[in-house]
């Protein structure tokens, strides 16, 4: 495989200490080991146990059936509700009165929910919701701040049996209004706005923008957060929290069978359309369930946080339905890691006591840059577990978390996952895995990890290949909504339905460690997001200067990835630094601020092979190596290039 070639040596090894190994849930290597061997030799016990840890309303009478492959049925013939498995099964407990949600907002405002109060809130919530006619199976947009109100919401939704569909906050009006058709939503939920960076995000603006035209909504259920002035159409939209003080605080949980859809979230792939990636409810809820247990080796006294948005499948999955499942403490944050100052984010961990940080290579490598000197002056002695997702973590960045945030106490876990596998699939047991900074090191229980070649061929220790997964897991995706055939394409086709291919390129080291290499298809990952290269570049030729766009990623200090777009122009537009700002201001509006190009490079047209392909390799190569001139409106000249092609042809 000559695409991937392995560069990082890396000998390193931290072993957890005795003190961590003695009180973790799983400290011993031979228990570590039975325990994934059963997973993988008995899944039924594995996994039939695991989920009866949970409060079903009707047991299931089957683990897996896998006849329909690719699409697992999961615990077939059980009854659940996801809201009744993080809230209502709480209630009897001790946990009753124990802090759910411990939110701060960016203005320094805090609110806190016990699960009995917070069991109230998703109630009063789910009946706003029904009187408004929102019922199971619809389909119903959530484009918030990170306010309580979100995660309510999001399980006010469950509660009823209605689909959620997160939009994260930072999307433009366009990209919701194509994830609102997609996915046929009746209903929205917004905010007035959020805060962020001492601003106000005009949220409501963008749906009122997003839903323009569009038909088939009846209800904007609007949260007031920032009181600023917002349009109103008394036809379609509620104030929800108004609604919400007289509606009661009784809401029985609709029984969901395992297999009814719980979510949909949308994601890129490597052609241009979002794919809405469909999770369904039992197998999610004893997926999350149990990789939040075992990975952040949760304990009741535990105060957790992870700093994704709940926009992304990262605070799906471990800030609402993972943690509360396991009765945990979760602290959620609305605002930026650096409002009002680089320390914030140290500062709430001295302040809220926070046990364990869930966090991002990207934030990790900003807090690298912005100085040691805001994290070490706020006391992190609460800290005992640090976690990172999105993207590959760089052994630099991993030893700064290391020393610096954990001093040298706490194990690191790198968890590798997908929106699509809804929970973690590589990742160390912080109590049993000596770590290696950079790699994911070992399968999640139930996990049958490889890495491949281009045949399917299994490749030997330190071979740079593709990722691939043996069989199917409980929080799998079920499919691509209303697109199945695209789903097994994706995910299934390339090696005859044998392997899931999560489009990762991955070696294995002589200990079994995994080392993610980034993504292998069209896909960008800035700052842990993930982009399609072609959904951007549609963006790019939708403006009227632009013939031809090719977008690659170039390696970025602090974002992982960062995007270059090769832009070719027609006969009357004119390169210049004016244009290139107006194309990424358009990529923002098209797509929204995350997918805004980086680098804007003229072209006289693209170099392309013989079959008319461009040759984006050699456009990644360019991206990457040179420096970038102090003109940015030089026209690349691809002809020479083009030239010295035919000659070595
Ligand atoms: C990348 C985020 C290396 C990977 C949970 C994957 C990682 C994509 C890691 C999924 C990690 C995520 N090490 N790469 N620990 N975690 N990735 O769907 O390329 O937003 O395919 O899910 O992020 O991104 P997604």
């Amino acid at each position: 495989m000559p695409d991937i070639d392995s560069v990082l040596q890396e000998n390193r090894s931290f072993e957890p200490s005795e003190a961590f190994r003695a009180a973790a849930r799983v400290g011993d290597r031979a228990e570590y080991d039975r325990m994934y061997r059963e997973s993988i030799d008995d899944p039924d016990a594995f996994w039939g146990r695991a989920a009866r840890e949970l409060p079903w309303i009707k047991p299931f009478d089957e683990v897996l059936d896998w006849s329909e492959a690719p699409v697992a049925k999961w615990f077939g013939g059980g009854q659940l509700n996801a809201s009744a498995v993080c809230l209502d099964q709480h209630l009897t407990t001790d946990r009753r009165d124990k802090v759910a949600i411990l939110w701060e907002g960016e203005p320094g405002d805090v609110r806190s929910f016990t699960y009995a109060e917070a069991h109230a809130e998703v109630c009063r919530l789910a009946n706003v919701l029904k009187a408004r006619g929102v019922g199971k199976g619809d389909r119903v947009a959530i484009y918030m701040p990170m306010i309580p109100e979100l995660a309510f919401f999001v399980l006010a939704c469950a509660r009823i049996g209605a689909i959620h569909s997160v939009i994260f906050g930072g999307f433009s009006a366009n990209s919701i209004r194509d994830r609102v058709l997609d996915g046929g939503c009746s209903a929205v939920i917004t905010a007035d706005g959020g805060w962020r960076r001492g601003k106000v995000l005009p949220l409501k603006a963008v749906v009122d923008k997003a839903l323009e035209g569009v038909g088939g909504v009846h209800t904007v259920f609007v949260v007031k957060r920032t009181g600023n002035e917002i349009a109103w159409d008394d036809a379609r939209d509620v104030d929800a929290l108004e609604l919400a003080k007289t509606a009661s605080v009784e809401c029985a949980p609709e029984p969901m069978e395992s297999e009814d859809t719980l979510f949909l979230l949308y994601t890129s792939g490597s052609t241009g359309k979002p794919k809405g990636i469909r999770h369904t409810t039992g197998g999610y809820m004893v997926g999350t369930y149990l990789t939040t247990k075992y990975v952040f080796d949760l304990r009741e006294d535990d105060v957790y946080w992870c700093t994704a948005d709940v926009g992304w499948i990262t605070g799906h999955s471990y800030i609402v339905y993972g943690p509360l499942a396991n009765g945990a403490t979760v602290v959620m944050y609305e605002g930026a890691p650096n409002e009002p100052h680089p320390g914030r984010f140290w500062e709430l961990i001295e302040k809220h006591r926070v046990t364990i940080l869930y966090t991002a290579p990207t934030a990790i490598r900003a807090f690298m840059r912005w100085g040691d000197e805001h994290v070490t002056k706020f006391d992190r002695s609460s800290l005992r577990l640090l976690g990172s997702v999105g993207e590959p973590i760089n052994p630099e960045a991993w030893m700064w978390y290391r020393n610096v945030v954990g001093e040298e106490r706490c194990p690191i876990v790198d968890t590798w996952w997908q929106t699509e596998t809804g929970g973690i699939m590589l990742t160390p047991l912080p109590g049993v895995v000596a770590t290696k900074p950079g790699s994911a090191t070992l399968p999640f229980f139930g996990v049958d990890a490889a890495v491949i070649d281009e045949e399917g061929n299994e490749l030997g220790a330190n071979l740079g290949g593709l990722l691939a997964i043996k069989r199917p897991w409980p929080a799998m995706l079920r499919g691509i909504w209303g697109d199945d055939e695209r789903y097994r394409e994706t995910y299934w086709s390339k090696f005859d339905g044998e392997y899931y291919f999560p489009g990762d390129g991955a070696r294995r080291d002589e200990d079994g460690f995994f080392w993610i290499m980034g993504r292998v298809d069209d896909v960008l990952n800035v700052s842990g997001h993930r982009l399609s290269t072609m959904e951007i570049e549609s963006a790019l030729v939708s403006h009227a200067a632009v013939v031809e766009a090719a977008v690659v990623p170039r390696p970025d200090e602090l974002t992982g990835e960062a995007i270059c777009a090769f832009v070719s122009i027609g006969p009357g537009a004119v390169a210049s630094d004016e244009l290139a700002e107006q194309l990424r201001e358009h990529v923002a509006t098209e797509i929204g601020k995350l997918a805004r190009p980086a680098e804007i490079r003229f072209a006289d047209a693209l170099p392309k092979t013989r079959s008319g392909k461009i040759m984006r390799r050699l456009l990644r190569d360019i991206a990457s190596g040179r420096e970038i001139a102090g003109d940015t409106t030089t026209l690349e000249d691809f002809a020479v290039l083009d030239r010295l092609r035919s000659d070595a042809e």
